[in-house]
């Protein structure tokens, strides 16, 4: 697929048919997200798969602040992706301290490119994906068992898609871009 025909055609995608997504695919889908800048190649981003219909339902019913598009959104998705990042080094000095005034924020600055590689990718490849952003993060986490030492940082909603969204609105390039 040419660069600028992935870049304008992706959308998000909230309604999916039913098939699973084959894990091969899945890894295609990763493996273009490993491509990913990242903080001094620091690569702190992770990808926890879940397809298990009761995890899937109770993410769900229970752990959307009670967002019943998101909750809708989840129910009929063969699957979704929680993106979680490693603490403490995206940003950090070796010895712990920040290294910029940004603080943590270089670790969900790489969580929020991954996850762009990730959603262009998985439409390269046939998928649609749409970023929730709208979740009880500590629930997510308690429900989905995330690792120690790892943080939600989105969650993505992915699968076959079932419809085929018009574009949002999006600015003119003089309203986006200033020189100086
Ligand atoms: C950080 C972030 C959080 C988002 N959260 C949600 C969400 O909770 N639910 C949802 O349906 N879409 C969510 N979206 C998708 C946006 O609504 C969508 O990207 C935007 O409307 C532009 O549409 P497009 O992705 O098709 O270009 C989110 C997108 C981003 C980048």
């Amino acid at each position: 697929m040419d660069f600028k025909e992935c870049l304008r055609g992706r959308r998000s995608v909230r309604k999916f048919k039913d098939n699973m997504v084959e894990h091969e695919l899945i890894e295609k889908v990763v493996e273009g997200a490993s491509y990913s800048p990242s903080w001094k190649n620091s690569q702190i981003v992770r990808y926890i798969i879940v397809e298990d219909r009761v995890l899937l339902n109770k993410l769900a019913d229970d752990c959307v602040m009670d967002f019943e598009h998101n909750a809708n959104i989840i129910r009929n998705a063969p699957a979704v992706v929680l993106v979680t990042y490693i603490v403490g080094r995206s940003g950090y000095d070796k010895d712990g301290n920040f290294s910029t005034s940004k603080g943590a924020g270089w670790e969900m600055f790489d969580a929020g490119i991954a996850s762009q590689s990730f959603s262009l990718s998985a439409y390269a490849e046939g998928l649609g994906c749409v970023i929730l952003g709208v979740f009880d993060e500590d629930m997510v986490s308690k429900e989905a068992n995330i690792p120690e030492g790892q943080k939600l940082a989105a969650i993505l909603a992915i699968g076959y898609p079932d419809e085929e969204p018009t574009m949002p609105k999006r600015k003119s390039v003089e309203e986006l871009v200033s020189f100086r």
